[in-house]
């Protein structure tokens, strides 16, 4: 008999296909507290997930006992619980490397459109405000040459470094939890300490999952910390950044921009002060949004689920002392 899956997140249909060779598969819309009790009988058989958002944790684990493994459409984890899911031996894989150059793209798209105002100048243009030849008011700041700090060297903050460093002449400066070799002797990324990262940066990079270690991380007192003229970009969790310190800090004046493509609260609330800032650029959480990454992070999460319940998985595994 085949193993039963509950999928919460529709696939492209040669992956649907294959999810059903391997598994008898039931297809729910997301995981909400209403999807969770209409179909408690699936999950109560569930021996695997597939999907992404959604609330994983001891209280969700209670009414999945047979699951073995579950399989997240990310490369975030934060929506699980890691040590509720030890504790019951469930495997927990992502998708890590798909994504990579696609949200290292975006990072580059909120620089180069936060320093030269690219979404403010065309929406005056599409408001026929382009009368004359263009004056200061419509000037931006140059991005070539200038420091690029990088808080979080992982595989993203690596491909951001070479865009930066090979692509724009942007000296690389970095702070992460250990010193990354290959992006000291590609890009010449030189490590250093967070407030020496805040003090000098002029774009300063945020490519941090989110961990307690990192919630709220970059708060008033790191932002007055930062240059007047310096652009902060979030791309990673929104919550690593305290948003109503940003808010503060970027209707003081206390940093000159930001891009943001991820927020404390998303969907970002209608009501929220940074849609009324001209000098925030914010996107709808795109990082890997392209058609050719999102379908291959869908063909990673099926192949990670079918090697998690066939006792055959090799990567991808985000607590693989489970495996042993
Ligand atoms: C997107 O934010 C992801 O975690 O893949």
């Amino acid at each position: 008999m085949k193993p039963s899956v509950v999928l919460y997140k529709s696939l492209p249909e040669d992956l649907r296909s294959r999810l059903d060779e391997h598994f008898a598969v039931t297809e729910i819309n997301g995981l909400t507290p209403e999807t969770i009790s209409q179909h408690a009988d699936a999950l109560q058989q569930a021996e695997g997930l597939l999907g992404s958002g959604g609330k994983i944790d001891a209280a969700f684990l209670a009414k999945t006992p047979k699951l073995r493994a579950a399989s997240s459409v990310s490369v975030g984890v934060d929506n699980f619980d890691i040590p509720a899911l030890n504790e019951r031996g469930v495997i927990l894989m992502h998708t890590p490397t798909v994504l990579t150059e696609t949200v290292a793209d975006t990072m580059m798209a909120l620089v180069l459109s936060s320093a030269r105002r690219v979404v403010e100048v065309a929406e005056r243009v599409k408001d026929g405000k382009w009368q004359s030849n263009i004056g200061a008011d419509w000037f931006g700041i140059d991005v070539h040459h200038k420091k690029m700090g990088i808080l979080g060297m992982g595989r993203i903050g690596l491909a951001l470094a070479q865009r930066a460093h090979l692509g724009f002449s942007m000296p690389i400066l970095y702070n992460a939890r250990k010193h990354h070799e290959e992006a000291e002797q590609r890009f010449d990324a030189k490590y250093c300490d967070l407030d020496t990262l805040l003090k000098e940066s002029d774009f300063l990079c945020i490519s941090l999952p989110l961990t307690d270690e990192t919630h709220h991380l970059i708060g008033r007192e790191q932002l007055a910390k930062m240059k007047p003229s310096a652009v902060l970009i979030n791309a990673g969790r929104g919550p690593v950044v305290d948003e109503e310190a940003l808010i503060a800090a970027l209707q003081e004046g206390t940093i000159h921009a930001a891009g943001l493509d991820v927020f404390e609260k998303e969907p970002l609330p209608e009501n929220s002060p940074l849609l009324k800032l001209p000098n925030v650029v914010a996107l709808p959480h795109i990082g890997s949004a392209t058609h050719e990454t999102r379908y291959g992070m869908a063909r990673d999460a099926v192949d990670n689920l079918i090697a998690a319940l066939s006792g055959k998985v090799e990567k991808n595994c985000v607590n693989p002392q489970l495996l042993k």
